[in-house]
């Protein structure tokens, strides 16, 4: 069932929760994360950057195979098709495709700049029933080739963004950064708690990955309601696939060596979603 963030966040937000958003990035990704999580009951979010929409084809193309999939395997739990990081353009792409729900990313505007784009991005998605997720801050580290330095989102500005423009769920910079940490994660946990408390909004950790339990467990008692991972599935998906190469030297059939990443990455998410506490009973 596609579904957009409004009903699942709010009932994390409620419940002390959140709910995984895990990246996709080809076919065998989207049906293994939609397996699993239906495996656990778990709601899920799929989040679809910008590289790797165009990677599978477009929006077009993702949206009508997330929604064969869910058809074609019976899959009953709440899922949202998700944009990750989107331009202004790519957010309305994604809207015309059928997306339930888009993050724009106006992170290196102005506030003033970053307020009145997105603002025009939530009139448009909330016409057709859409939600929307804002940045304010900048999320370091690299992703999909784009590489920004970490800054801190400002509590007023977090409150801005959120009060002027309607939006259903922020992503403030809050410390942690996409892909490989160098070090551990310095998550501010009094500006998330104040920026929870200011704007009353779900919170998005972006750069999920690699950041300790204990720290992710803080996080949603401070109002993280949703968690963006994707360098975690990536590397347990590599290391099936390398094993399989590496110990099979016969090995040239696709579908043998994409799919020796299956158990890995089913166990590296069924693992995340344990400390979530987002499984359904
Ligand atoms: P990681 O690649 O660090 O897990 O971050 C994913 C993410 O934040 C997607 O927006």
């Amino acid at each position: 069932m596609l579904v957009n963030t409004k009903q699942i966040l709010e009932d994390a937000k409620a419940h002390h929760y959140a709910i995984p958003h895990f990246n996709i990035n080809n076919l065998e990704w989207t049906k293994y994360i939609l397996e699993e999580c239906q495996e656990l009951n778990n709601p899920v979010i799929l989040g679809v950057s910008l590289g790797a929409a165009k990677y599978m084809g477009g929006f077009y193309a993702v949206a009508s195979m997330v929604k064969g999939l869910i058809k074609d395997l019976n899959i009953t739990i709440p899922v949202v098709l998700h944009v990750d990081h989107g331009t202004y353009e790519g957010c309305l792409e994604a809207i015309e495709a059928g997306f339930s729900s888009v993050m724009f990313d106006g992170s290196k505007l102005s506030l003033e700049e970053n307020i009145e784009k997105t603002k025009e991005i939530v009139a448009l998605a909330h016409a057709k029933n859409i939600t929307v997720e804002a940045e304010i801050g900048h999320i370091g580290g690299e992703e999909d080739g784009v590489a920004d330095e970490l800054a801190y989102a400002k509590v007023e500005d977090a409150f801005m963004l959120a009060k002027e423009t309607g939006i259903d769920l922020l992503a403030p910079a809050l410390g942690s950064v996409h892909g490989i940490y160098k070090g551990e994660p310095k998550l501010d946990f009094d500006r998330m708690l104040k920026i929870k408390e200011l704007t009353n909004l779900p919170l998005v950790l972006h750069g999920g990955s690699g950041i300790p339990d204990e720290m992710i467990k803080k996080a949603i008692s401070c109002g993280i309601c949703k968690l963006n991972i994707n360098t975690e599935l990536q590397m347990a998906w590599a290391k099936g696939v390398r094993e399989k190469i590496s110990n099979d030297n016969s090995v040239y059939d696709p579908r043998k060596i994409i799919g020796a990443g299956e158990k890995y990455m089913k166990e590296a998410i069924r693992e995340k979603i344990s400390l979530l506490n987002s499984t359904k009973a």
